[in-house]
């Protein structure tokens, strides 16, 4: 993999031009991206911006309005111009960062890819000030921080209009995903658990979070399209300001209840303390996001969107995203299953056609190569692996 650093003119001996799409980077090498770099670019997340992009183009497509786009963590402006250059209702983006580098490379950025000063509004603040400035102001913003997003959502929720998305990504995994519980519960109010399907708990900590910080201002978050890959999870929502609403969705804040000893699972509004199948004591991870991750029809069309540009990979993605997207259980582990149903591991696609052939819903999941989302029992999961 190859990372990016971007130098600041005129140090021209190290200065190289790279291309993402139809926009035009001058970047300078480096073996490994850090929080230290002058300013911060990884190719690695172009699926992510790909998708981003198709995520906005579908969330603004039936507006009556031209959108007002924020990047508040802009980098080289990356997002923010993409957004500008290829979705047709972005009339404007503010592109900001707080390192002066950055911003001087964002303004050089603009310059090569013809960007005007009326289409980008630069600055140079922390990101929560330039939130806050902008209140109630931007159709659309694109949090995408080093690690945890945790201190940039209420800003975040702060600066949208009435109607209005959201965008978000995090790689602040490992506290999610159960390795440091405590900074889990300082940072998202949230129990992790560390399982075989962590990173599906993980989204649905940092979407209960998101939702929080829009609910304490009258605002409803309601995921389109949620997904893990590489080292990041990324939330797309829309959002509404309506209490009525908001409360309406608060029965999607809930629990998962877990047996390790027989891999029982739940998403429930209330923890239950005994497994209902074998009796043994369940373990709860939470309040997390307890409803659909992704909604089918928005995916669908966002998987449309993807197929047109030819962006291929991002496409195969999500279209494994929408084919879960109506099962909300969580998903199995099949290597566990065949553990603990005490058989060999039998090939996905035929497990899948097997449960469906019983008049269940089950999908393969994006979350992993070897995980199905079904809404059978774990009964009859195991009787169907000992079939198979
Ligand atoms: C992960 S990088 C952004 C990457 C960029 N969005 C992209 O797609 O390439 C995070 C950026 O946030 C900036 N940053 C960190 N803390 C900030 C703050 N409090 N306010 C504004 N910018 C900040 C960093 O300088 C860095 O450029």
């Amino acid at each position: 993999m190859v990372y990016c650093r971007i130098a600041t003119l005129p140090q021209g001996d190290y200065m190289q031009y790279t291309k993402e799409r139809d926009i035009q980077l001058t970047i300078e090498s480096e073996s490994q991206p850090t929080k230290q770099s002058s300013v911060f670019y990884n190719p690695a997340m172009q699926r992510n911006r790909d998708i981003s992009v198709s995520c906005l183009s579908s969330a603004s497509q039936d507006s009556n309005e031209y959108w007002e786009v924020g990047d508040p963590l802009a980098g080289t402006g990356i997002r923010g111009l993409r957004y500008l250059t290829e979705v047709a209702s972005v009339s404007t983006a503010h592109l900001n960062d707080s390192n002066p580098r950055a911003v001087e490379n964002i303004r050089m950025n603009c310059r090569y890819n013809a960007i005007s000063q009326q289409q980008a509004h630069v600055s140079q603040q922390d990101a929560n000030a330039t939130m806050h400035q902008h209140r109630n102001e931007w159709n659309y913003v694109d949090i995408d921080p080093f690690g945890s997003p945790r201190p940039y959502l209420d800003a975040a929720a702060t600066v949208l209009r009435k109607s209005s998305a959201i965008g978000v990504t995090a790689t602040d995994l490992a506290v999610v995903c159960g390795a440091y519980p405590q900074t889990c519960r300082r940072r998202y109010a949230a129990t992790p658990l560390k399982t075989q399907f962590c990173h599906e708990i993980g989204l649905r900590i940092y979407l209960a979070s998101a939702f929080m910080s829009c609910a304490h201002r009258d605002k409803c978050l309601i995921p389109r399209l949620c997904w893990y890959e590489q080292h990041y999870i990324r939330l797309f929502g829309t959002v509404q300001q309506s209490a009525k609403q908001t409360n309406k969705h608060l029965s999607c804040i809930g629990y998962l209840s877990y047996c390790n000893r027989c891999l029982y699972r739940r998403l429930e509004k209330t923890t239950v303390a005994t497994c209902p199948h074998c009796d043994s004591a369940l373990q709860h991870a939470g309040p997390l996001w307890i409803g659909s991750f992704a909604d089918p029809a928005f995916g669908n069309h966002v998987l449309a969107d993807l197929e047109e540009r030819e962006y291929t990979d991002a496409a195969t993605l999500i279209r494994s995203v929408v084919e879960e997207a109506s099962i909300t259980q969580p998903y199995y582990n099949i290597h566990q299953l065949a553990k603990y149903a005490k058989t060999n591991a039998v090939k996905r696609d035929q497990l899948c056609e097997f449960i469906q052939s019983l008049g269940y819903q089950c999908a393969p999941t994006h979350f992993s190569p070897i995980g199905i989302r079904t809404n059978c029992h774990i009964d009859q999961l195991y009787d169907a692996m000992q079939t198979l």
